[in-house]
């Protein structure tokens, strides 16, 4: 590929990038980052508040691991294999850094959590969209899984980012943190660089539609989220 393609190219997939808000939706923004950061503190204040992130940390993973395993890895094709399975073993080394920090806080992390009802409400969303788009692209439902994972791994990068500069580098848990937060980011880079590959010149007006929706779903989630882990903090966080 010429520079001038390649230049070209990356034009037409700005969609990959995270919109910047602005307006109203900016105002949101800001105002669900302020109610997480606000929750994160006050979690922090108890035991059982930080198990409770912990536990949030593992299902969310715990998810990330059983997608895939379970729909990303059988609809791939051979050379995207070894891949997805990288990727896989980076997930389950998440899932195994966020239960073993939970049997440090005195949790036997046995219990495994499933996604609360407001993300698997937004999963269920995001797979309505992916059938609805699969048509659309030679690769199938290929291109929304990484879509969709695409999101969730710029999501995740954005939530480690927030508390890794909420807690400080001084903080027992920044070594862990930052060290997923590493893997993310690319995860991020490796989902765009797939989609650079999968989605033909033709189809990239139906990824830049496709993304959008999928964002709007993560959006319209954003303020109950916030509140729900800010009550959360407030019961959890409270010193007595
Ligand atoms: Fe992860
Ligand atoms: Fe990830």
């Amino acid at each position: 590929m010429s520079a001038r393609e390649h230049g070209a190219s990356a034009l037409d997939f700005q969609c990959l990038n995270m919109p910047r808000p602005e307006g109203l939706s900016a105002l949101q923004a800001r105002l669900v980052d302020r109610i997480k950061r606000a929750a994160l503190l006050r979690l922090h204040r108890r035991p059982r508040g930080e198990r409770l992130l912990l536990r949030m940390y593992l299902a969310g993973e715990d998810a990330t691991e059983r997608t895939l395993l379970e729909e990303l890895l059988p609809q791939s094709p051979p050379w995207l294999e070894r891949q997805v399975e990288q990727h896989l073993a980076d997930e389950q080394r998440h899932v195994a850094l966020f239960a073993e920090a939970l049997r440090e806080l005195g949790d036997d992390g046995s219990v495994r959590l499933e996604p609360d009802w407001l993300s698997r409400r937004k999963i269920l969303r995001w797979q309505r969209l992916a059938h609805r788009y699969a048509a659309c692209f030679e690769h199938g439902l290929l291109v929304p899984a990484y879509a969709t994972g695409l999101c969730a791994e710029q999501m995740a990068e954005r939530v480690l980012n927030r508390h890794c500069a909420v807690i400080g580098s001084e903080h027992r848990w920044y070594p862990l943190l930052s060290r997923v937060l590493g893997d993310e980011k690319g995860h991020v880079r490796l989902c765009e660089n797939t989609l650079r590959r999968i989605v033909a010149p033709h189809e990239r007006g139906h990824l830049a539609a496709l993304l959008k929706d999928i964002r709007a779903v993560d959006a319209s989630f954003g303020v109950t989220g916030a509140l729900a882990m800010y009550v959360a903090g407030w019961v959890l966080g409270a010193s007595r």
